[in-house]
């Protein structure tokens, strides 16, 4: 696939087929993460797979008890009266456990959380490591485009972190940024509509 293809058909799918994604194409996706930008040349990147639903319920537990509290989340955000996201959040929300067990493979990737505590951040460049492993995340949904699978992330809320680093045995001063699936689209998986952006309203010449 031409690599613009890619970023066009990078969409995140929460409807998965129960085809198994191999090793092979887990490890060369797992790969590009290694290929992103990274804060002090630390590349400070592990990650707990997870295979089977059964499995995969068992950590993401935590979810269960949390969703009211990403609904009133939600709920707070939504202030803009946008059709767009509503669309998208409705699709979205009954979705978050669903959509993390359904291809049958979960990959929490965490990066070492160095000198600052994560939610304690002294100034912009304290969110290093974080931007970092956002970089790395995006390498990843990329390349399993490019590999023919959908993706989809959930980011914790409230407890849910402290609760999944505890029950996956974590190592002190690791964080992660999403709880991530990827695996084969299910034939009728449903795409939120997507926004029209006009690149020329977004373009400021010189000054603002
Ligand atoms: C920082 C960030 C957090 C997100 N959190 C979630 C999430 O918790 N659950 C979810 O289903 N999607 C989540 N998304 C996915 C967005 O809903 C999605 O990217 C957006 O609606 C645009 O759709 P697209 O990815 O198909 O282009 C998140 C995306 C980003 C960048």
């Amino acid at each position: 696939m031409d690599f613009y293809e890619v970023l066009e058909k990078r969409r995140t799918i929460r409807d998965f087929s129960d085809r198994e994604v191999s090793d092979e194409v887990l490890k060369k996706v797992l790969n590009t993460a290694f290929k992103a930008p990274t804060n002090d040349h630390l590349r400070q990147l592990e990650f707990v797979v997870v295979r089977g639903r059964e499995n995969i319920a068992k950590v993401i537990a935590p979810l269960a008890r949390n969703m009211a509290a990403f609904k009133e989340l939600v709920a707070e955000v939504d202030e803009s009266d946008d059709g767009d996201k509503m669309a998208m959040f409705a699709d979205a929300l009954p979705k978050q456990q669903k959509m993390l067990m359904q291809s049958g493979l979960l990959i929490i990737p965490f990066f070492r959380q160095l000198t600052w505590p994560l939610l304690r951040p002294v100034e912009q460049s304290s969110l290093n490591y974080f931007a970092s492993a956002w970089c790395a995340l995006e390498n990843m949904l990329l390349a399993a485009t490019a590999e023919g699978l959908g993706t989809a992330f959930h980011v914790p809320v409230s407890d849910e972190a402290e609760k999944i680093k505890e029950i996956v045995n974590v190592p002190e001063g690791y964080e992660f940024t999403c709880l991530f699936t990827m695996g084969y689209p299910a034939e009728n998986a449903f795409l939120p509509k997507q926004k029209v952006i006009n690149m020329e309203d977004k373009i400021h010449a010189g000054v603002w």
